[in-house]
C-alpha cells in the first residue's frame, strides 16, 4: 500500500498530499468506493453536503476499519446554510450525517456572493475550530478577492482553498496568491473530469517516458504544484493507479509543457465563482 506523504497546514494540522472525491456516488456505490479507496491507502475523503452523500460515506470511513484519527474527512457548507447561526446549525446536520465527533476539514462550497453571507458564515468557521469541532477551516471556489475580503473583516485566512484545478485551468495566479499567504490548493476535478486532458500528447508521451499512466502524470503535475488533488473514481484498480503517483518525479520542462496546456476558457462549465451560485 503506497505511504502519503502529507502537508502541513498552517493551524499546525496536517492534510494528506492527495485524497478521494465522492461526488457523485451515492449510496452503496459511495460505501463500496469510499471502503475500496481507504483499503488503497487514502486517508482523506471529500464530501459535500449538495452531494448527498455524506452518510453514505461516513458508513464507508466506519466500514473500512481503520482508526478514526487516521482517518480525514472534509465536507462543504452549502449556499442555502450561509449566515452564522445557520452555519453553525448545518455542521450539526453534517456532523450527524457523516456520523462522526469533529470534522478534519470543514470548507464554504461557493461564496456565493450576490447573497453576501460568507463572511457570517467564515465567523462561525472560527468558532466550531475553537470549539474543537472542526480541526482545519477552509473555503471552496474563493478568488483573490473573496479571501482578502475574509482577511480584511475577520483577521483570518482560510487553512485551504479548494478550487477547478487540472492542465485545462492551471490558476497559476490563485496558486500564488495561496503560497504567499499560506493557504495549502486543493485541486478539484483534478483529472479535468470526463474532458480529453488525458488524451492531449503533452501528457500521453510524458506517461509513456515514465512508464506510467496519463491520469498519474497529471496527478504527479498537482503533487509537484504543490496543490492536493482529489481524484474521484469509482474503480479499485483506478483508485489504487491514482493513488500510486511518489514513485516517479516530472521534470520541471514536463511540468511546463503541462502547465501549458492551460487556456483563459478551459474552466470545465461556467465556474466562475464570481458569477456561479449554488444553494
Ligand atoms: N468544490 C467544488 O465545487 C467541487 C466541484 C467538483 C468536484 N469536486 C470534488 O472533486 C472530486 C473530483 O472531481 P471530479 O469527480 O469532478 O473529476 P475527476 O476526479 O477529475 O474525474 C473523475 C472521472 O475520471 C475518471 N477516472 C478516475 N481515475 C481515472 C483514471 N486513472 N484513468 C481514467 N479515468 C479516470 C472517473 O471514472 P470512474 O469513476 O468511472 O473510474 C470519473 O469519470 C469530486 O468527486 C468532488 O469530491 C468539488
Amino acid at each position: 500500500m503506497t505511504e502519503i506523504p502529507a502537508h502541513e497546514l498552517d493551524d499546525g494540522t496536517t492534510l494528506p498530499a492527495i485524497g478521494f472525491g465522492t461526488y457523485p456516488l451515492k449510496d452503496d456505490e459511495a460505501v463500496d468506493a469510499v471502503t475500496s479507496a481507504i483499503d488503497a491507502g487514502y486517508r482523506l475523503v471529500d464530501t459535500a453536503v449538495n452531494y448527498r452523500n455524506e452518510d453514505a460515506v461516513g458508513r464507508g470511513l466506519k466500514a473500512s476499519g481503520i482508526p478514526r484519527d487516521q482517518l480525514q474527512v472534509a465536507t462543504k457548507l452549502p449556499g442555502r446554510d450561509h449566515g452564522y447561526d445557520e452555519t453553525l446549525a448545518s455542521f450539526e446536520r453534517s456532523r450527524a450525517a457523516l456520523g462522526v465527533e469533529y470534522i478534519d476539514l470543514y470548507l464554504i462550497h461557493w461564496p456565493n456572493p450576490s447573497v453576501d453571507r460568507y463572511v457570517e458564515s467564515w465567523r462561525a468557521m472560527i468558532e466550531l475550530r475553537e470549539r474543537g469541532l472542526v480541526r482545519s477551516i477552509g473555503v471552496s471556489n474563493f478568488t483573490e478577492e473573496f479571501l482578502t475580503r475574509l482577511r480584511n473583516e475577520t483577521g483570518e485566512l482560510p487553512s485551504v482553498n479548494q478550487v477547478e484545478l487540472h492542465p485545462y485551468f492551471p490558476q497559476a495566479e490563485l496558486r500564488g496568491f495561496h503560497e504567499a499567504n499560506g493557504i495549502r490548493t486543493e485541486a478539484w476535478s483534478p483529472l479535468g473530469k470526463n474532458a480529453p486532458v488525458l488524451s492531449e500528447p503533452a501528457i500521453v508521451d510524458t506517461a509513456k517516458r515514465h512508464g506510467v499512466s496519463p491520469a498519474q502524470v497529471v496527478l504527479r503535475w498537482h503533487v509537484q504544484l504543490g496543490s492536493v488533488p482529489i481524484p474521484k473514481s469509482k474503480t479499485p484498480s483506478r483508485q489504487r493507479e491514482n493513488i500510486d503517483v511518489f514513485g516517479f518525479e516530472l521534470s520541471a520542462d514536463e511540468i511546463a509543457a503541462i502547465t501549458a496546456l492551460g487556456r483563459p476558457d478551459g474552466r470545465l462549465f461556467d465556474g466562475d465563482p464570481n458569477m456561479h451560485e449554488e444553494m
